[in-house]
């Protein structure tokens, strides 16, 4: 990879306040592109924009499950910052619980912030990278979406979903030069996996065959290949950077 391969492009990273959102962010600045930083706080969006590397890049609020807001805010960002050549759809969140309990709004919740929100920045960045012909788009899914997991369905229904919304994308958008792929985490030292105790963390190494956890860097340098020119051939992939837990 070149040192500034990313240079005059445009990047959106939802969720990009903090974990592995942040860490995308930076990795795509350091390679040159300057980064609009999507999260539901502006200020922490902000925040997140004014610590990363080089200049040209800004914070904008917005909660990526309502489409109206998601519409305004591409527009917000494209005067502000310009087209948006690359998307990366990181923004997620949890409401685990057992099948027998979860509510109806645990489900829809995950369900509307996990893939409609990715579906929603899709879409109104699609036209603008059609128009260009260029462009390129990366889902953040989890390994949980492709091998399940108990206590998280609708977690992992929302994550499976984005790997169809990822190939049904790449199928659509690849004659027009604009390509999508994902990656599919496994678990990450984030304030998402925070909350599990050190016995949980032991049982999830002897999971894992890599033997530990990963880092949000571990899927920032995955995330910067897929985006950039060495993958210019490489679309409709799901990349698992997950110690090897799904093979
Ligand atoms: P995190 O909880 O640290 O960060 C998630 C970010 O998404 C936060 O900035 C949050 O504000 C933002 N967000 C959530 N809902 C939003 C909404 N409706 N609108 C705008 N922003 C919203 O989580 P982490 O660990 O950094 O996860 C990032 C992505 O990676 C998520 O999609 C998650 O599902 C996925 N992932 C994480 C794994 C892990 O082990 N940490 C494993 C596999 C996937």
């Amino acid at each position: 990879m070149s040192a500034r391969e990313l240079e005059g492009k445009v990047a959106l990273v939802t969720g990009g306040s903090r974990g592995i959102g942040k860490a995308i962010a930076t990795s795509l600045a350091e390679g040159g592109a300057r980064v609009a930083v999507i999260a539901r706080d502006g200020a922490r969006a902000s925040a997140a924009a004014a610590e990363l590397p080089g200049t040209g890049h800004a914070g904008f609020s917005c909660d990526v499950a309502d489409s109206a807001g998601v519409q305004s805010t591409l527009a917000a960002v494209e005067e502000r910052i310009g087209p948006v050549d690359i998307l990366v759809n990181n923004a997620g969140i949890t409401r685990d619980n057992l099948l027998i309990r979860m509510k109806d709004e645990e489900f829809d919740e995950v369900i509307a912030a996990n893939l409609k929100g990715a579906f929603n920045f899709t879409r109104a960045v699609a036209r603008g990278m059609m128009k260009r012909r260029d462009g390129s788009i990366l889902n953040i899914t989890s390994v949980v979406g492709l091998i399940g997991n108990a206590g998280q369905a609708n977690y992992a229904a929302s994550k499976a979903g984005l790997v169809g919304l990822t190939k049904s994308v790449a199928r659509e958008l690849a004659s027009r030069g604009v390509r999508c792929n994902a990656i599919a985490p496994g678990f990450i030292t984030t304030d998402m996996t925070g909350d599990l105790n050190e016995k949980q963390v032991e049982e999830l190494r002897g999971r894992i065959p890599l033997g530990d956890l990963g880092t949000p860097a571990d899927v920032a340098g995955a995330a910067r290949f897929l985006v950039g020119p060495s993958a210019r051939y490489i679309t409709g992939q799901v990349l698992a950077v997950d110690g090897g837990m799904a093979m």
